[in-house]
């Protein structure tokens, strides 16, 4: 489904990959980045300023953390295997991913409560990802409403993840926030219909939806306020036990991803598929893309990394649906591996938070032009001139 955009439409890629020039000629005047160019440093820095609790409900996996590691560890299983003597000077990262133009081939996953490691929250990041032309897709679970975040990145492509509540007048009325809002494409959670089970949250009794954090959308809403009594700056209380029972609970099914075409004219995105036969099923209920993900391990432990899922995926999708993939992305090198196994474009998630977590907005954009500038750097290094060559012949099982 993806296709390389016209040379005309190519979103600029120079602003996310001049970063290591640059951090070597500000050095010459004695500056540093101040947050570290290995991303999976940032953890180590945020557990030092965050409190335990938003700290744990970032990091945190489900159970033993197993999958989390089993994520890490499908992609150390696969190797770059380098090609020599290839014109690759410059590089192309751009391609376009269900009409959205992306400068690379990466988007900002939707995070939910973005507010409790930053008081900017969702904000920030939409206004980092704007700068540098990266789409965010907006969680439904975000601290601030959907027009906020629209408002600060007017002319920025945005997609909102939806997740699905139960009373069919407040989907209805979510998707037709966010349309008005210039969200293009709706990306549907199906992992997380009932929340995993989290020992770090656990062990800090902390889930900030019950405290009326990461509920600004459905508390904006006007179907949501409908069946409330009292507004939810009156009475929060009755607010947070209309909505969570309506978003978590209920399992989600087939049979009703219709309402959603029936109310969404945009192209829909299918976000937590980890077996062929699922994606299948997507394809053939007229979904336009996938995200193969298992949720960053945060909802079933002992589950089959990620990343040993896209290939059987890819398989039977057969190019008839894009297939996007997030789960244990943490450095440019993953990127390349993802987009050889046959993702069009990646996700990435705790990263980015950690970057907001410690420097903001700034820290954000570190992260996003860290990771797009090591992409670049490996890809040509690796003999491929453009992503779209990218095959699993670049790759050899470790
Ligand atoms: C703190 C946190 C909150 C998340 N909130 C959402 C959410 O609201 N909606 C959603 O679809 N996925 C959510 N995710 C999952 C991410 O979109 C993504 O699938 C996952 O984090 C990928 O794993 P990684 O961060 O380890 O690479 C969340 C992840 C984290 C870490």
């Amino acid at each position: 489904m993806s296709s390389s955009a016209p040379d005309s439409a190519v979103p600029d890629s120079a602003a996310l990959t001049n970063y290591q020039t640059e951090i070597y000629l500000r050095g010459l005047g004695g500056s540093t980045p101040g947050l570290p160019a290995d991303l999976t440093r940032l953890e180590e820095l945020a557990r030092a300023k965050l409190e335990s609790g938003p700290y744990g409900y970032v990091a945190g996996g489900a159970g033993t953390g197993a999958t989390m590691r089993a994520n890490r560890s499908a992609f150390d299983a696969w190797r770059i295997v380098p090609r020599m003597l290839r014109e690759t000077t410059t590089r192309r990262l751009a391609r376009t991913v269900l009409g959205t133009e992306l400068p690379a081939p990466v988007l900002l996953a939707p995070v939910g409560v973005l507010s409790i490691v930053h008081p900017e929250g969702e904000l920030a990041v939409a206004r980092a990802a704007a700068e540098l032309g990266v789409p965010m897709v907006l969680s439904t679970a975000a601290s601030h409403t959907i027009e906020e975040v629209a408002a600060v990145a007017p002319d920025a492509p945005r997609w909102y993840q939806l997740y699905w509540p139960t009373e069919d007048a407040v989907t209805i009325s979510l998707l037709d926030r966010a349309r008005r809002a210039g969200y293009s494409t709706l990306v549907v959670t199906l992992d997380t219909w009932t929340l995993g089970y989290r020992p770090l949250d656990l062990d800090e009794a902390y889930l900030p939806f019950l405290r009326g954090v990461g509920t600004a959308i459905p508390f904006s809403d006007p179907a949501f306020r409908a069946g409330l009594a009292a507004t939810p700056e009156d009475d929060l209380m009755a607010a947070v036990g209309r909505w969570v029972p309506m978003f978590t609970g209920t399992a989600l099914r087939w049979e009703k991803l219709p309402l959603l075409r029936a109310h969404w004219d945009g192209p829909i995105v299918l976000k937590g598929i980890q077996h062929p036969a699922d994606a299948v099923r997507a394809v053939q209920a007229g979904m336009e893309g996938i995200v193969v993900s298992n949720h960053g391990g945060r909802q079933i432990d002992g589950a089959v990394g990620a990343l040993d899922t896209l290939p059987g995926i890819v398989a039977a999708v057969e190019g008839r649906a894009a297939v996007l993939f997030d789960s244990g992305v943490r450095g440019g090198a993953d990127v390349v591996k993802a987009l050889a196994l046959g993702a069009d474009a990646v996700l990435l998630a705790r990263p980015y938070v950690y970057g907001l977590a410690l420097g903001g907005r700034d820290g954000v954009r570190h992260v996003l032009r860290s990771l797009v500038t090591e992409l670049d750097v490996t890809l040509g290094l690796s003999g491929y001139a453009d992503v779209a060559e990218l095959t699993p012949e670049a790759l050899v099982r470790a």
